[in-house]
């Protein structure tokens, strides 16, 4: 054989094996179809927060972590979502706790962070002393389309943060600064109160639904109640595909699914702290009475774990103030019946 017959000979074996290789590399490779993925995954409400979440697990962090990256990401991309002086609450699985059999003893628990700067930043917004936009006007200008808005204060704040940890916030002069702020709109919010606050942990609710998925979300003066409520409602109507095939099964089941979240969205009212039993009605501004404080306000929070008996896992959460419980039962409703037919 000619130098030339040898090398093309070789090439050619070069190039079957490539190709074999690639195929034994693609068929082994394990499926991850849509909504299914093999370590995790991470959605934030834009792009940005949900790559630095997932570079955080990639990175060894826990889902927790991944979390917090998330939202102080999302404190900066949409700060009308999110920011270090809002109100946080996590519902949180622990996996571990049950490793073999965690399907159907999950331990789950919501560590309630409400801040009392969620109160003096929620007294603020509804006096209306202070609310636009920073992402559209620049003190008196409104912003270009494309133009960069800089938010110099929020930048020392993180800053201060990253390096000097959670005292810069509690402590230090973020603190001091805040609590000079709030007080202009009338609180009485102390740097001692700010010292003083304590993360809560309590247990989650939970429900069933179809005997087949748990639903794990926070109790009052968060959402939970509420979501559980129009997921009970919709339970019972055994909504499933068919359900939406005929004009006239569209128009019931719409119709279901509109007085489900109406007659639950009916009872927010109800969602107030329950060490706080008496309380006056929240429908009003909220005021920063001394006999008040500590009282967490209510809030349409209800980041939400559903597990199904298959083991199939949905954590959803999301912003969107009165749009939240709403959105959230939409979507877990969606979910069981997917798992169930799997
Ligand atoms: C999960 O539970 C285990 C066992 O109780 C505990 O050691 C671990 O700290 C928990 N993890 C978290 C993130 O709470
Ligand atoms: C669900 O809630 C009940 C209390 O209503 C509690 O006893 C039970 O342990 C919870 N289940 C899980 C799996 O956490």
């Amino acid at each position: 054989m000619s130098t030339g017959k040898i090398c093309c000979l070789v090439l050619l074996t070069l190039g079957v094996l490539a190709v074999v290789v690639a195929l034994v590399v693609i068929l082994t490779q394990p499926k991850c179809g849509p909504q299914h993925y093999l370590h995790g995954a991470v959605a934030a409400d834009s792009e940005t927060c949900s790559v630095i979440g997932r570079d955080i697990l990639k990175s060894g962090g826990t889902a927790v972590d991944a979390a917090i990256a998330g939202l102080i990401c999302t404190s900066v991309m949409n700060p009308q979502s999110s920011g270090l002086g809002g109100g946080v609450v996590f519902t949180i699985y622990n996996a571990s706790t049950e490793p073999c059999n965690f399907v159907s003893y999950q331990q789950s628990s919501s560590a309630t962070c409400i801040t009392l700067l969620h109160r003096a930043h929620m007294a603020m917004h509804s006096s209306g002393a202070w609310y636009t936009s920073p992402l559209i006007c620049d003190g008196q200008r409104l912003l270009e389309p494309g133009e960069t808005f800089r938010w110099p204060a929020l930048q020392q704040t993180l800053k201060a943060v990253a390096e000097n940890g959670a005292t810069a916030f509690y402590e230090g002069q973020i603190g001091q600064a805040l609590v000079e702020d709030i007080r202009k709109a009338g609180s009485g919010i102390s740097l001692e109160d700010l010292q003083a606050y304590k993360a809560e942990v309590s247990s989650a609710l939970n429900i069933t639904l179809n005997s087949h998925t748990t639903v794990f979300s926070p109790g009052p003066p968060m959402g939970g109640a509420v979501l559980m409520f129009i997921l009970k409602i919709l339970e019972e109507y055994k909504l499933h595909e068919a359900s939406l095939a005929t004009p006239k099964e569209k128009v019931e089941t719409y119709h279901r699914i509109a007085e489900a979240l109406k007659f639950g969205n009916m009872l927010k009212p109800h969602m107030s702290d329950p060490a706080f039993s008496d309380t006056q009605s929240h429908k009003g501004s909220i005021t920063l009475s001394a006999s008040a404080l500590g009282e967490k306000p209510p809030s349409a929070m209800v980041p939400s774990i559903l597990i199904s008996k298959t083991g199939d896992m949905l954590v959803i959460g999301g912003a969107g103030g009165a749009w939240i419980i709403s959105a959230t039962a939409m979507v877990s409703e969606q979910e069981p019946h997917s798992n169930a037919s799997h």
